[in-house]
């Protein structure tokens, strides 16, 4: 958001005075003095006014997880271990999950603090590709590249998938792309054609694909260039 703007969201600063603090070199970003009105503030960003810290600057964090089975992707779970429970305390605080799993579900989990970083990956404007492979217990037919590439009603939601890609690896065996992240989106695509999926892992969100290195409940840090590559 623009300065000028998060600072007129203060009830103490109006338009007027905000532009005052500006010419007056009153106000420093990030350590630094800003006097732009259009300058950009993050949600990490350190905002102070004349030594006052408006908003105290903070570390953003970016993190890949290979979920097990039998975990609940949430924060907080009554009965079942969460996947944030795989992480030390210190690193868990304002973590949130960029596309949740089922519980059984495997795979690529991204977890952040930056709410901006997870909306551009997870939203389907954006049109980031969320691959998954999939085991199912019936045989796949050929006819169902062509039905989930013309997408599929879901009644409850009211609305029909956006354009997905499905590559056939084997009778019972397939990798399917898609943008968005529906309620159970794979196992309801599949149950179009009363095909129950028995296995479901994730093997990619946009850019980023899980490291083969990491063993199920394993995690790491995000190198720069995935974090940029969103
Ligand atoms: N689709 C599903 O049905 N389940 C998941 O966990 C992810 C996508």
């Amino acid at each position: 958001m623009r300065v000028d703007r998060f600072l007129a969201n203060f009830p103490q600063y109006n338009r007027q005075q905000v532009r005052v603090l500006l010419a007056q070199r009153s106000v420093r970003v990030d350590g630094l003095t800003v006097t732009d009105p259009r300058h950009e503030v993050r949600e990490f960003s350190q905002v102070e006014v004349a030594e006052q810290v408006l908003q105290a600057g903070r570390a953003a964090r970016y993190l890949m997880l290979n979920k097990p089975a039998g975990c609940v992707s949430a924060t907080r779970d009554p009965q079942h271990p969460t996947v944030l429970e795989l992480l030390p305390p210190p690193l868990r605080d304002d973590l949130h999950i960029a596309g949740r799993l089922d519980y059984n579900t495997t795979g690529l989990m991204l977890l952040t603090n930056d709410g901006q970083w997870s909306r551009r990956l997870t939203q389907p404007q954006t049109k980031l590709p969320k691959v998954y492979h999939v085991q199912t217990e019936d045989e796949i037919g050929a006819h169902y590249i062509e039905t989930f590439r013309a997408g599929l009603y879901f009644a409850f939601e009211d609305l029909t998938t956006l354009p997905a890609q499905l590559e056939i690896l084997g009778p019972r065996n397939a990798r399917l792309a898609i943008v968005e992240g529906r309620y159970h989106q794979v196992k309801r695509m599949f149950g179009h054609f009363d095909n129950k999926v028995i296995a479901l892992h994730r093997e990619r969100m946009g850019p980023i694909t899980l490291d083969p290195d990491l063993a199920p409940g394993a995690f790491r840090l995000l190198t720069a260039d995935e974090i940029a590559a969103v």
